[in-house]
């Protein structure tokens, strides 16, 4: 197998700000710099022999195939799930070039389903009710939970049956705004059970992203809980919602019913504010209803769910996915990339809030039939060993995660590590940004004792699941890359100008052709759809990630190219954090670029104008923080607040974010071409104040 991957030296290709966080971590750690991203490194024998695909050559006859005849593929693999009717006689069809007319994509279209079905019914059906779909893990160590795959659907079903009560129809968006209680998840399945939309929002969110996402979808229930401990601190959820709740009725959208799970764990009851009429305990209702509910059978092209994300504008979007091809492609891509067998158990750390918690917290696994691990408090409490403890204790094989917490645990030390024996382990995932080779390296050797391959999942929430992986047993992995196309995917790289570019080289990432899991539009708003994402280069899908291929084909993913941020895997505007800070009385103007963070990957870096007169002081300093905080939520709070007299602007008065982000990351040498500047001046009083 080895004979024809080339050993390369992949310094060269490797995407700078991969590059350069490698570096960081190499003094850090006192790695040699040398051989980081060298070696291939081969899964053993012991794991090929028993993985679903044991070889490159398997892989590639089922990708020639899922590429050659994208119909028969797919429906091959969607005949494993229930559905009450066929889809009609055209598996998909799809127009990804907006030249041609809209664009529109749709898989199984007619096929009569339901995603909640194949995720319990399906299995309590056919024997595995007695099989534990969830073992919950608290906040605090000690405080634990299980359901079975029988129990969990009673549960789902108690809910179906009291949102339905409520008038819930088919169709009605429901918000679910909840920390990671297995209420969470079973608020999810009950909204699909009966065909309502799902829109989960992140419990890190503040009343006002909240209150502008109620706004945007309308829903008539909004699902919360009174409070949650996360780490040691206790977060007020219910004051969150309550205050989301008073602005979208002052701006014309009242929410009928805000259903709340009494977490007393957290919060009693009697301390939780109230509005009658409106307020209802979970437990008051939930348990009282019957425990079976009749399934809303629905198209394949029925919503499932909304989810809203940032782009480069103030405005978060909808991202709307469909039932069928989503839940076939979460179902599959869960399965191959992680080598699913029934006897693992399963740990993604995401929250459902994300689209992680979506695909491979929630459904993905379940769809499999898998056992998860929900977890609901923070990886390192109450301390650095907390991962590896819950490793232990539910014997988890499969340990995905997030490389901002590698990296994090990294820094830590091996000994929080080596308490723990981690044998259950057997495949590990890394998603959200890429992973450096070093972060990679200790994952593999000291969390994975060199034994467990890496998936190194490339995805976005508008891909519904995963583009580019390993499959692990598959190929031989070189630390830091995503490596090759999930079956069915054709991801392309394309110069400025669109043209594809073959072999080695660098460029934008873009999809051509449709898979069964991507996003069908934007909610309310079809043609930001076709501006953002098939416009730039028209007749693809363009991710907004920059990407290299190496000589062997491997994939190098290098980060966003539009005015996006990733911090900790979590994917925040440049423009909903200036918009924010602009909102502060005191703030003239604001520039927010990302730049290189040790732990979080990138650190969000705010070039701050002050209104005239007004003085720098430390103390407004911090509150233009908190502004950030409370009008996005904690985990949007600027890095570094810089203060600028003036922002380098053209002529034309465009912002040359260019030149910032060199000043934010020191590059001072590297500043380019400044002549355009409408005042060069502006650059040399940024720099002056650079340590202010
Ligand atoms: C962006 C999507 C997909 C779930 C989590 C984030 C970055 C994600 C990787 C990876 C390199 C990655 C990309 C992408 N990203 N996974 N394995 N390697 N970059 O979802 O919030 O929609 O963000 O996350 O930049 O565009 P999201």
């Amino acid at each position: 197998t080895s004979d024809h991957l080339r050993h390369v030296d992949s310094m060269s290709i490797l995407p700078s700000g991969a590059g350069r966080i490698s570096k960081l971590n190499a003094l850090i750690l006192g790695d040699s710099l040398a051989s980081e991203e060298d070696d291939l490194i081969f899964p053993s024998p012991s794991f090929s022999s028993q993985a679903l695909v044991p070889s490159p050559q398997k892989y590639m006859e089922m990708y020639s195939r899922s590429i050659k005849d994208p119909a028969g593929f797919w429906s091959d693999i969607a005949s494993d799930f229930y559905w009450k009717t066929r889809w009609g006689p055209q598996v998909y069809s799809e127009n990804l070039d907006i030249r041609k007319g809209n664009i529109k994509i749709e898989w199984f279209k007619g096929g009569i389903t339901n995603i909640c079905y194949n995720c319990l019914d399906r299995h309590v059906e056919s024997g595995n009710g007695d099989k534990v779909a969830f073992f919950w893990e608290g906040n605090e160590p000690g405080f634990d939970a299980m359901l079975t795959y029988s129990q969990l659907l009673s549960r789902v079903c108690q809910l179906a049956n009291y949102l339905k009560d409520v008038g819930i129809c088919k169709g009605d968006a429901v918000i679910i705004y909840l920390p990671m209680l297995m209420e969470l998840p079973i608020a999810m399945l009950a909204c699909s059970r009966i065909g309502a939309v799902h829109s989960v929002v992140f419990a890190g969110f503040s009343a006002e992203s909240l209150a502008q996402r109620i706004m945007d979808c309308k829903p008539k229930v909004v699902i919360t809980c009174n409070a949650v401990q996360r780490g040691s601190k206790i977060i007020y959820l219910k004051d969150i919602v309550d205050a989301a709740l008073t602005e979208s009725a002052e701006n014309g959208v009242a929410v009928d019913v805000c259903l709340t799970y009494a977490n007393e764990l957290a919060m009693k009851k009697e301390s939780t504010k109230w509005k009658e009429g409106r307020d209802i305990w979970w437990q008051d209702v939930v348990p009282n209803h019957p425990s079976a509910c009749d399934i809303e059978w629905v198209d394949a092209e029925d919503p499932l769910f909304l989810l809203y994300t940032s782009g480069s504008t103030g405005k978060p979007k909808g991202v709307l996915h469909t039932t069928g091809g989503y839940m076939v492609y979460t179902a599959t891509t869960f399965k191959y990339a992680f080598d699913y067998k029934p006897s693992d158990v399963y740990w993604c750390t995401a929250d459902c809030g994300w689209i992680t918690g979506h695909s491979y917290v929630t459904y993905g696994p379940l769809l499999n039939g898998a056992t998860v691990v929900v977890f609901e408090g923070a990886p390192n409490y109450p301390n650095a060993g907390r991962c590896w403890e819950i490793v232990d204790k539910f014997k988890v094989s499969i340990f995905y995660t997030a490389p901002t917490l590698v990296r994090s645990l990294m820094r830590e030390g091996d000994q929080h590590v080596k308490r723990y024996s981690r044998k259950s382990l057997r495949v590990l995932g890394s998603v959200g940004e890429p992973i450096n080779p070093s972060a990679w390296r200790w994952f593999f050797n000291v969390v994975g004792d060199s034994r467990c391959p890496i998936s190194d999942t490339w995805w976005q929430t508008e891909t519904g699941g995963f583009l580019i992986t390993p499959l692990p047993g598959a190929w031989p992995q070189k630390p830091g890359s995503a490596t090759f196309p999930f079956f069915g995917v054709q991801p392309v790289i394309v110069d400025e100008k669109g043209v594809e570019i073959e072999g080695e080289c660098s460029g934008y990432l873009c999809v051509k052709a449709s898979w069964p899991g991507a996003f069908r539009t934007l909610y309310g708003d079809h043609e930001r759809y076709e501006t953002t994402y098939f416009s730039a280069f028209p007749g693809y899908y363009f991710s907004g990630d920059g990407c290299s291929r190496d000589k062997d084909g491997y994939h190098w993913l290098t980060g966003r190219v539009d005015d996006v941020i990733n911090v900790s895997g979590h994917r925040i505007g440049t423009a909903e954090v200036e918009s924010a800070l602009v909102s502060h009385p005191q703030c003239a103007e604001a520039a927010v670029v990302g730049v290189e963070h040790e732990v979080k990957g990138q650190g969000i870096y705010a070039f701050v104008s002050l209104v005239e007169g007004v003085p720098y002081s430390e103390e407004l300093r911090k509150s233009l923080i908190t502004t950030v905080r409370n009008q996005i939520g904690a985990f949007a709070a600027p890095d570094k607040i810089h203060w600028a007299p003036g922002l380098p602007k053209t002529r034309s008065g465009k912002i040359m974010r260019r030149i910032l982000r060199k000043i934010a990351s020191r590059q001072l040498n590297e500043l380019g071409d400044t002549s355009t500047l409408a005042d060069p001046s502006v650059v040399d009083q940024l720099i002056a104040l650079s340590d202010a």
